[in-house]
């Protein structure tokens, strides 16, 4: 089995903040994500897809038709977003990096298979700031 990678980017506003609190335990939990006007990240985002390799190509995965399908996919759905407005795959979560991990497996789970039969789905992994990321895998 090998694993194929293939890294993107993109930046989407967000806050966190969960309603059902006050305004002081919210900024003690999540500190300035909870700033109220929003504020901006640059996520960085590696999909890892995995199989055998092709005996006609030598590739588990066309990286090109893979970058086309997160772009159309996850990146426009993203970036330059408020992920707790305008993101519908978002839409009544709390817009962390480990819920948008979770989003973006669903979509690209399903959307897969458009560019592949053989490799599946590995791994999510999702960088909110150089030093914070999540992996997820399904
Ligand atoms: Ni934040």
């Amino acid at each position: 089995m090998i694993y194929v990678s293939r890294h993107e980017h993109f930046n989407a506003a967000h806050k966190l903040y969960n309603s059902s609190w006050t305004k002081e335990k919210n900024e003690e939990v999540f500190g300035p994500c909870a700033n109220e006007n929003w504020h901006g990240h640059n996520f960085d985002l590696i999909v890892t897809v995995k199989g055998e390799p092709n005996q006609d190509t030598g590739f588990v995965v066309d990286l090109k038709k893979l970058s086309t399908l997160i772009r159309k996919e996850v990146i426009e759905v993203f970036d330059h977003k408020n992920l707790n407005l305008d993101v519908e795959v978002m839409r009544g979560k709390m817009a962390s990096t480990e819920n948008m991990a979770i989003e973006i497996w669903k979509i690209l789970q399903s959307t897969l298979p458009n560019i592949t039969s053989t490799a599946r789905l590995h791994c999510v992994k999702l960088y909110e700031t150089p030093r914070n990321f999540v992996e997820y895998f399904g």
